[in-house]
């Protein structure tokens, strides 16, 4: 860039959500200097070379045509907030691993240390603004760390969550359905809303920037979530009740989907949801319920990730029922194991949990995936409770392969767990000649033919369909 910036923005966490964030701000707004810092050098390289983090249709286009000019990926994390004008956290939320509320509250340490790390270096004001998914009420925090700082200087903090889904992130960063945007009702925080507003403005109509109190803002993100991931549940739970009735879940799902009430998306019966967000924000919103004395309300919401657990043991003791109720040994292709298409992330994809247990019984897993790195693979069934140490055969029952062939050859079955468009074209007549017979398939998406399917002679299982 030639001419000074009109503005700074800084962005803490290079991940799924920041990255493209940010790329797409540098995208839109030239006369903005954005820059995305990390604490991981390796990381940092990676946004610094041809061969990104993370796999997201359009990123790299945008990253090559804008980078070096007014788009940074840097780890001088002090330098960087020092001189930014606008701050955005966006590192990782985890759910707890110990301690209080394990396994369902979020772990906001690292957006701590980001404010610890502001009020250190800060030398001017700033406005903080929240992008990881966060408990409500964190901007409390946050702003009382901030304070620490005894400079004499004033932070506004805002929570703007981020609504992109991985997959079509930059799409959905270049038309977002709104942009939210929450603060203090107070002259000072209406300001610091209006100039995160303006910064969208440059591309977002006005009336898709939504403003609203902090708290909202908050919570408004763990309901979108939880209400994204409900309807899942809700029409997951009914393919069971297809399979015993003779309905056809997708049939339903038209159907209902029809009345502009209900509305046809996100009614896709599957093999269980995945990703970094649904159960992590409904489990921290369960978790909220119950910390604020609201224990139907928790139990209301729990049930939609019981019923997300419910369906992917479902589907393996369908796999194993179908195979003469024995898989030891037997050799299963996974195909997909990333937790939806167009993306490489493998967090929480239902894949790993069918893979635990297929382990569990002794079944050979070899895996296709056309974007997920090997190291990523056994890295989530590591979380998953499955490494080297618990399994020291693991390598040998889970492994990837170059080729759906490859993984096909000698397979009993093969499992579709991620709705990967170029597994509809597969030339199934070469898998099924080099399968094991009676070779089955087990659709987990409903992505492909399954007429033609039994007519080259796999016996297949789709959910929800009897
Ligand atoms: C994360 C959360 O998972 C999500 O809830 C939230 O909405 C947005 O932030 P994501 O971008 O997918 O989403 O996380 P991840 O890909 O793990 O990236 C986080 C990055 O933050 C990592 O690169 C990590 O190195 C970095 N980080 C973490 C820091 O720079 N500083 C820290 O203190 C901690
Ligand atoms: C989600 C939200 O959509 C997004 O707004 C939020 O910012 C982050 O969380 P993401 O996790 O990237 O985005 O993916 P999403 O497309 O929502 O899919 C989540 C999971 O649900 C995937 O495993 C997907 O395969 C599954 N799914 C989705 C279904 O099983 N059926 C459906 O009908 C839709």
């Amino acid at each position: 860039m030639a001419s000074t910036p009109d503005l700074r923005i800084v962005c803490m966490g290079a991940g799924y959500v920041g990255g493209p964030t940010m790329a797409v701000i540098a995208e839109q707004c030239h006369n903005v200097r954005v820059c995305v810092v990390d604490i991981s050098q390796a990381q940092i390289d990676r946004w610094n070379s041809d061969n990104l983090p993370i796999f997201e249709p359009g990123l790299d286009d945008i990253v090559k045509a804008r980078r070096g000019i007014n788009l940074f990926f840097s780890t001088d994390v002090d330098a960087e907030v020092k001189a930014a004008d606008i701050i955005f956290i966006s590192v990782n939320t985890p759910t707890k691993r110990s301690g209080l509320g394990a396994g369902r509250a979020a772990d906001i340490k690292n957006c701590e240390l980001c404010a610890r790390k502001i009020a250190e270096v800060a030398e001017s004001d700033k406005i903080v603004v929240e992008k990881s998914t966060v408990p409500v009420r964190t901007a409390e925090a946050v702003q009382r760390v901030l304070s620490s700082n005894d400079k004499g200087l004033s932070f506004q903090v805002l929570s703007n969550p981020e609504f992109l889904a991985e997959g079509t992130a930059i799409a959905d960063l270049r038309a977002p359905s709104r942009v939210l945007i929450g603060g203090q009702q107070t002259p000072a925080g209406l300001a610091a809303i209006k100039r995160v507003a303006d910064v969208y403005a440059k591309w977002v109509p006005a009336e898709k920037i939504i403003t609203t109190n902090l708290w909202s803002s908050e919570l408004s993100k763990l309901v979108a979530n939880a209400f994204l991931a409900q309807r899942i549940s809700s029409i997951n739970s009914i393919s069971a009740l297809c399979e015993r009735t003779k309905a056809d879940v997708y049939e339903v799902s038209r159907a209902i989907g029809t009345d502009p009430r209900v509305g046809p998306r996100f009614l896709q019966a599957s093999v269980g949801f995945g990703g970094s967000c649904f159960q992590k924000d409904i489990l921290n919103l369960v978790y909220l319920c119950e910390s604020f004395g609201l224990p139907e309300v928790a139990a209301y919401w729990q049930q939609v990730v019981t019923m997300n657990e419910y369906q992917r043991d479902r589907f393996s003791r369908i796999m194993i029922e179908s195979m003469f109720n024995t898989v030891t040994g037997k050799r299963i292709a996974i195909f997909g194991f990333a937790f939806k298409k167009d993306t490489g992330d493998t967090r929480e994809t239902a894949a790993a949990f069918i893979v635990k247990n297929m382990l569990a019984e002794r079944a050979i897993c070899a895996v296709f995936d056309p974007k997920v790195e090997d190291e990523e693979m056994y890295k989530e069934l590591g979380y998953q409770g499955m490494s080297e140490t618990s399994h020291p055969d693991l390598k040998k029952l889970v492994f990837s392969q170059e080729s759906p062939l490859d993984a096909a050859r000698g397979a009993h079955a093969i499992a579709v767990m991620t709705e990967w468009d170029e597994f509809k074209d597969y030339d199934y007549e070469e898998l099924y000649s080099v399968m094991q017979k009676p070779a089955f398939v087990f659709d987990g998406r409903n992505i492909l033919d399954h007429a033609k399917l039994r007519e080259i002679g796999f016996e297949v299982y789709v959910i929800g369909r009897g």
